[in-house]
C-alpha cells in the first residue's frame, strides 16, 4: 500500500495546488495526513492561508486531521546534523583536517545531494513511523527533485568501493571497523530509500498543455524509468474548458492540440484534466474545488482509486 503520495514536475504548473486539495481529501475522509514539503522555497503556508505567526509548532495543525511540515534549509542542516552529522564526520576527518562546525556547513552548502537523500530518508522514516495514514509530498520544480531521485542510487553506487578505501587508510583497526559499520549502514539505508521510492511511493506528474511543458515529459519520464519508478498519473493543468471568447477559443484549441500528444505519447498512464480557474486558488474553499476534479466519481479521469 503506497500511503505517499508525490507531486512533481516544472515551476508554476500547479503542484503545490493539486498536493494542497489532495491532503484535503484524504484529511476530510478522516484519515490523519501530512503535507510536506521539501521545496526550500515553500509556499504551502499561504496556500492555505496560515499565518506566519500562528502555528507555529512542527507540525501545524490546519483542520482537522491535516498537518503541515515544511522543510526549509537550515532545517534539513539541522536534521542532518541530529542523524548523520557526528557519523559522518567521523569517516571525513579520517583523512581530511577539518573542524565540526565547519564540516557541517561545508556539507550542507557544498553536497546538495546528501541533502537530498536526507529529504528522501526523512520522508521515509515518516512513512515507516505510521503516525501518518497519508503523506502528501510536494516537491521543488523538476529540476531540483530528479536530483532526488537520482540520490540514494547515487550513493550506493558510490559506496560500492569504499570499504576497499577504508580498509587502506592508516589508522587503527579498532578505527578502521567503526568506519567500516558507519559505511556499511549508509549503504543499507541507501538501499532502503530506494526501496521506499519504489515501493511506497506514488508519483503524480503535473504539466500544462504547452509547447516547453509537453517536451520536457520525456526527460522526466525517462529519468523516472531509469530508476525503475513509475508515474502514477498525469495530471494537465490549467485547462481552458469554457472557451466563451474568441482569447480562449485560441488558447483552447492551443492547448488540444498538447493534450492529444500527451494522450498518444502516454496512453498507459492515467491522465487527468484540471480546468483553469477564473481565480487564484488559494484557501480551503477555492482547495475544496481542486479536489472535486481531483477526486471526481468518474475513474476514467480519476487520479486515485475508489
Ligand atoms: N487550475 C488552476 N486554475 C487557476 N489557477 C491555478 C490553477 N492551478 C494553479 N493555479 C495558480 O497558479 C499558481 C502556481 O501554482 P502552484 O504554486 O500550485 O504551482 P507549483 O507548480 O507548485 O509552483 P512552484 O514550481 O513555484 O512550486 C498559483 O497562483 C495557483 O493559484
Ligand atoms: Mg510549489
Amino acid at each position: 500500500m503506497k500511503d505517499t503520495i508525490m507531486f512533481c514536475g516544472k515551476g508554476g504548473v500547479g503542484k503545490t495546488t493539486c498536493a494542497a486539495a489532495t491532503a484535503l481529501h484524504y484529511a476530510a475522509e478522516g484519515k490523519e495526513t501530512l503535507i510536506i514539503s521539501t521545496d526550500l522555497t515553500p509556499s504551502l503556508r499561504d496556500i492555505f492561508e496560515l499565518e506566519n505567526d500562528a502555528n507555529k509548532e512542527k507540525p501545524a495543525r490546519i483542520t482537522k486531521g491535516l498537518y503541515l511540515d515544511e522543510i526549509g534549509s537550515e532545517e534539513v542542516k539541522e536534521m542532518w546534523d541530529n542523524k548523520f552529522g557526528a557519523e559522518v564526520y567521523e569517516v571525513f576527518s579520517s583523512f581530511v583536517d577539518i573542524g565540526y562546525a565547519e564540516f557541517i556547513d561545508f556539507v550542507a552548502s557544498m553536497l546538495p545531494g546528501i541533502r537530498d537523500e536526507f529529504m528522501v530518508d526523512y520522508i521515509r522514516e515518516l512513512s515507516e513511523s505510521g503516525r501518518y495514514e497519508r503523506i502528501v509530498w510536494d516537491t521543488a520544480p523538476a529540476g531540483q527533485t530528479l536530483g532526488l531521485l537520482r540520490m540514494p542510487s547515487i550513493v550506493n553506487a558510490h559506496l560500492k568501493p569504499a570499504p576497499r578505501i577504508y580498509a587502506k587508510l592508516r589508522t587503527s583497526k579498532k578505527r578502521k571497523r567503526s568506519i567500516l559499520e558507519v559505511i556499511k549502514g549508509w549503504d543499507e539505508l541507501s538501499t532502503k530509500d530506494i526501496d521506499f521510492l519504489k515501493n511506497g511511493v506514488e508519483f503524480n506528474l503535473v504539466t500544462i498543455a504547452e509547447a516547453l511543458a509537453v517536451r520536457q515529459l520525456d526527460g522526466i519520464f525517462g529519468e523516472f524509468q531509469s530508476h525503475g519508478l513509475n508515474i502514477d498519473h498525469i495530471i494537465i493543468n490549467q485547462v481552458v474548458t469554457e472557451p466563451d471568447s474568441s482569447f480562449l477559443q485560441s488558447k483552447a484549441s492551443m492547448q488540444q492540440s498538447y493534450i492529444s500528444e500527451i494522450a498518444t505519447r502516454y496512453r498507459q498512464n492515467q491522465r487527468i484534466i484540471l480546468p483553469l480557474f477564473p481565480y487564484e486558488i488559494k484557501g480551503i474553499a477555492k482547495l475544496k474545488e481542486v479536489e472535486s476534479v481531483l477526486f471526481s466519481n468518474d475513474y476514467s479521469v480519476s487520479p486515485y482509486p475508489p
